[in-house]
C-alpha cells in the first residue's frame, strides 16, 4: 500500500468515527431534550428498592395547571421541615385536621368537640368537601377551627368516578392533607369518626422523631393485602407476601414534613390519589370474610387511600409495622375511640362574637 492510499485510509476513517461520534451524540441530546418536553410525566413513577432490585410502576399524571389553581404553589414540595424532636412536640407547627361532606358532617362535629376538649389552644383545619351553607356557618363558629373549602369537581380523578359518593371523598382527603403540608410543618389527620378520650400524645411523638414523622394510631384485624384491589400494586410495586404478614392499619395519621417521609410517601399517595385506577380501582367498599381468613385472601373489595398508604408506609418502613403503628386505642395507650356513627360525648365550642 502506497503512503498515499494509507493517508486517505486514515483520513476516511477518521472522517467516519467523527461522524458517528457526532450522530449518536446528537441523537443522544434529542433523546434528552424529548424527556424534558414530556415535562414530569416520563418521571412520574413510584420505584420501589428492596434487596438491591429496584421495581417501577405505572406512570401518574399531574395537571400542574389545575393544581395551582387549586391553591398548590410548587410541586412536588422542595422545602421541608427541620427534623422532629420529641421534647418540644407541643411547640412544633403541627396541626389537627378533618374534612367532611355534607353526610358526614354530624359525625365530624363530636371529633371536632373531642380534640377542642383535649388540645384547647390547638389549631383544628376543617376541610369542606361539599357541606351545605348552614352547616358551613356552623364550621365558621366553631372555637380554633380554620374552615376551608377544596372544590373536587374538577379534578380528573373526580370526574372519572362520576362525582360519586363516597369514593371522591377518599381522594379529597390525600388531596387535603398534601395541600394542608404547604402551610404546616405537621398535620394530624384525623376522620370523622374519631373521638379523643385522653389528651397525651407524647407516644405519637416520640415514634414521629424516631421514624421521620410518619404514625399510625388504629389498626384492622385483617391485612391489607386482603382488602387492596391488585391494580393498585400496578402503581405502587411492594412484596405482597410481606403485606399479608402486616394488619392494615387505618388511615388516620400524624404526617410531618420532613424530606424523607414527603419524598417517599406523602407525594406518592397525592400522586396515586389523582389517578382513578391506584386510588380507586374498585367500587366495592364492602369487605367481608366468609371465610374466616383475615391476611392471605384477597377478598375483592378495596380500601382506597388506605390501601395506598399501607402500601406505602411498609415499603417505606421495611415492612416492620412497629416502627410507624402505635396503638392509641383502648388495647394501647387508650387516648382515643374510634365510632363510626353520630355521638354527643361533648358540646363543640363556638366562639363567633
Ligand atoms: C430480601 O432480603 C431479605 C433478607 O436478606 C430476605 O429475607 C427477603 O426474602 C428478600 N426479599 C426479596 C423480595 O427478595
Ligand atoms: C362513569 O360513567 C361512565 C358512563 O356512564 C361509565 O362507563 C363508567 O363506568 C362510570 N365510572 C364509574 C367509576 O362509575
Amino acid at each position: 500500500m502506497t503512503f498515499r492510499l494509507r493517508l486517505t485510509l486514515a483520513v476516511y476513517i477518521f472522517i467516519c468515527c467523527v461522524t458517528i461520534h457526532l450522530f449518536f451524540k446528537d441523537n443522544k441530546a434529542e433523546m434528552d431534550s424529548d424527556a424534558m418536553d414530556n415535562g414530569q410525566k416520563s418521571e412520574l413513577r413510584y420505584t420501589w428498592r428492596r434487596n438491591g432490585s429496584a421495581v417501577t410502576g405505572a406512570p401518574f399524571h399531574l395537571d400542574m395547571e389545575l393544581m395551582r389553581k387549586k391553591g398548590f404553589k410548587e410541586l412536588p414540595l422542595k422545602t421541608f421541615a427541620k427534623d422532629l424532636n420529641d421534647e418540644n412536640w407541643e411547640n412544633i407547627d403541627f396541626t389537627f385536621m378533618t374534612g367532611s361532606s355534607a353526610n358526614h358532617f354530624q359525625e365530624s362535629r363530636d371529633a371536632v368537640a373531642s380534640i377542642q376538649k383535649f388540645f384547647p389552644d390547638k389549631h383544628i383545619l376543617y376541610y369542606d368537601w361539599g357541606l351545605y351553607s348552614r352547616q358551613v356557618e356552623e364550621v365558621k363558629s366553631w372555637c380554633s377551627v380554620e374552615y376551608r373549602k377544596m372544590v373536587l369537581d374538577d379534578f380528573a380523578v373526580v370526574k372519572d368516578l362520576n362525582h360519586s359518593m363516597p369514593f371522591v371523598i377518599y381522594a379529597a382527603k390525600i388531596i387535603s392533607i398534601n395541600h394542608a403540608l404547604q402551610d404546616f410543618d405537621g398535620v394530624f389527620w384525623l376522620d370523622a369518626s374519631v373521638r379523643f378520650i385522653g389528651g397525651d400524645l407524647r407516644p405519637i411523638f416520640k415514634k414521629a422523631s424516631e421514624n421521620g414523622g410518619l404514625v399510625f394510631i388504629s389498626r384492622q384485624f385483617h391485612s391489607s393485602y386482603s382488602v387492596t384491589h391488585p391494580k393498585t400494586y400496578e402503581y405502587l410495586p411492594t412484596d405482597k407476601d410481606q403485606l399479608k404478614r402486616l394488619k392494615q392499619v387505618e388511615a388516620m395519621y400524624f404526617i410531618y414534613k420532613s424530606e424523607k417521609i414527603y419524598q417517599n410517601v406523602a407525594w406518592w399517595l397525592l400522586l396515586c390519589a389523582l389517578e382513578k385506577e391506584c386510588v380507586s380501582p374498585s367500587l366495592n367498599l364492602k369487605c367481608s370474610f366468609p371465610l374466616k381468613e383475615y391476611m392471605n385472601t384477597y377478598v375483592g373489595c378495596h380500601r382506597y387511600d388506605q390501601a395506598a398508604v399501607n402500601i406505602l408506609a411498609a415499603n417505606h418502613f421495611d415492612y416492620d409495622d412497629s416502627r410507624y403503628y402505635v396503638c392509641m386505642g383502648r388495647q394501647g395507650h387508650n387516648t382515643i375511640l374510634i365510632r363510626r356513627r353520630t355521638t354527643k360525648m361533648y358540646d363543640v365550642q363556638m366562639c363567633t362574637e
